[in-house]
């Protein structure tokens, strides 16, 4: 705050030395803690970033939806303790409805099929781009507000939706040029630990809550671990079962460990027919079972699934699973088995940075044109009009400018030709034309006048 106030105190000094009175105090610069403004450098990479997202979607089939930033609270209710249900924005709004920022899409779409009443022919494959809100601890990869591309299919029981969306984060990778070197998608089930809880007669309405308890191991550790479980009425022998089932890396292992528990072999079944599904899409090489992935959502039911750097400096890239019980907890009278992933776009930013992927993008502006003189405006706007009308991106100089100032705003805005509009040209119907895209010297660029070209033949 003191830092602020100088500041502040600076900025009115400074301004009072150039003969203005500030009308109020310095507000601060920054966006709140954990936002972020998006210049228009920043802008376009970010449309860059959502246009491979879009491409990838459109190539597999996926349509788009979109619904309001804020919900009702309620939707975000759900027992298990996830963290995300304790990081909301939520208020009560002037009708006094308990209403927060949606923390994630996932209830948001839910909402939006029930609401269909079962007259959607399903399955459907939607996908959505939306600004997701979560109050947590700033830190590298992890904002207060953030891009999620998300992809869900609803109403498809069969591991076949799984893969086809694993198809989805791994075409979107390649798009990118991201290779199956630089990243993997961790596999697991979360029907695993259902089995396990089975084996030990431990009720299934725990299993929210073991999940979301297991999924802190990697954070707490495995001694810490088993307390929680143990706190949460897990046996003991129950909690260490879990907790060792984690460090397994092979399917193998895992089956020795679970035997031939009924929920365990739909389980494997499912996990040997992604990887051959897997092998059959040609994305074999990017993904692996890891027995410690469950992810922090209450809701997931089946496969869960994680992307993740290989050097191992970042935090996960993307994540999801199947989540078949969510419909029935919103009042859906049939079970609508669903799965699907979110994707952020703040660890897959610093990746394609930090591997030099990121395209250098500048605006495109087809044609600036300039006025010789004040009188030549009306000309000059009818040209820019013509031009804009044959769909060209057209900026006008809106202050008249001397050639030498012309060319450096025309570069400025990185446009591709300057038209000027001149008496002596005019009188002749046409204008002079200059490629600005021309390698040359300051002085060269002066020196040449263009070509003239009659204003018919523009466009
Ligand atoms: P999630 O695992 O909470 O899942 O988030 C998915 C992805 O969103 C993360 O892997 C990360 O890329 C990004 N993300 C989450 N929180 C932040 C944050 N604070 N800052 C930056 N990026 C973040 C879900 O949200 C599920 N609704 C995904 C899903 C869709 N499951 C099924 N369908």
């Amino acid at each position: 705050l003191k830092k602020e106030a100088a500041k502040a105190a600076k900025a009115a000094k400074k301004a009072e030395a150039k003969g203005g009175t500030p009308a109020g105090p310095a507000i601060s610069t920054e966006p709140p803690s954990g936002t972020r403004d998006f210049f228009p450098a920043e802008m376009r990479t970010r449309n860059w970033l959502f246009a491979k997202f879009r491409e990838t979607a459109r190539q597999l089939a996926f349509v788009e939806y979109d619904a309001p930033v804020l919900e009702a609270e309620q939707l975000y209710v759900r027992k298990g303790g996830e963290e995300i249900t304790q990081q909301m924005y939520n208020f009560t709004d002037k009708d006094g409805k308990a209403v927060s920022l949606r923390p994630e899409m996932t209830p948001t779409l839910a909402r939006m099929i029930l609401s269909l009443g079962g007259k959607v022919l399903l399955p459907v494959k939607w996908f959505s781009i939306p600004q997701c809100w979560r109050f947590e601890t700033v830190q590298r990869g992890r904002k207060r507000e953030h891009f999620q591309w998300n992809m869900d299919i609803v109403g498809e029981a069969s591991i076949a939706a799984e893969a086809e969306l694993l198809a989805g984060v791994t075409s979107f990778f390649k798009s990118v040029g991201v290779t199956s070197a630089d990243v993997g998608i961790k596999v697991n089930s979360r029907k695993v630990l259902a089995a396990i809880l089975k084996m030990y007669g431990i009720d299934d309405d725990k299993f929210e809550a073991v999940c979301v308890i297991v999924d802190k191991l990697d954070k707490i550790g495995p001694d810490e671990t088993v307390q929680l479980l143990r706190d949460a009425q897990v046996s003991d022998e129950a909690a260490r079962k879990i907790v060792a089932s984690l460090s397994l890396r092979s399917i193998g292992e895992l089956q020795e460990l679970v035997g031939e528990h009924p929920v365990a072999a739909d389980a494997m079944r499912e996990m040997k027919e992604l990887f051959a599904l897997a092998e059959a899409y040609g994305f074999g090489d990017w993904i692996l079972f890891d027995a410690s992935v469950v992810r922090g959502l209450a809701y997931y039911t089946g496969i869960v699934f994680e992307g993740f750097d290989r050097k191992g400096e970042l935090r996960a890239i993307c994540g999801g699973g199947r989540y078949d019980k969510l419909l029935s907890l919103y009042g859906s009278p049939t079970v609508v088995p669903a799965c699907g992933f979110g994707f952020g776009d703040c660890v897959i930013m610093e990746l394609l940075q930090e591997k030099g992927l990121l395209p250098h993008l500048e605006p495109e502006v087809d044609f600036v044109v300039c006025p010789f003189n004040a009188e030549m405006r009306l000309h000059a706007v009818q040209v820019a009009a013509t031009l804009r009308a044959a769909g060209y991106a057209v900026d006008v100089l809106l202050a008249n400018k001397r050639a030498d100032k012309a060319f450096s705003y025309a570069d400025r805005v990185s446009g591709r030709r300057m038209v000027f509009v001149a008496p002596d040209e005019w009188d002749k119907g046409s204008v002079r034309v200059k490629d600005l895209r021309l390698e040359r010297s300051e002085e060269e660029k002066l020196a040449d006048r263009g070509i003239e070209l009659p204003v018919a033949e523009l466009v």
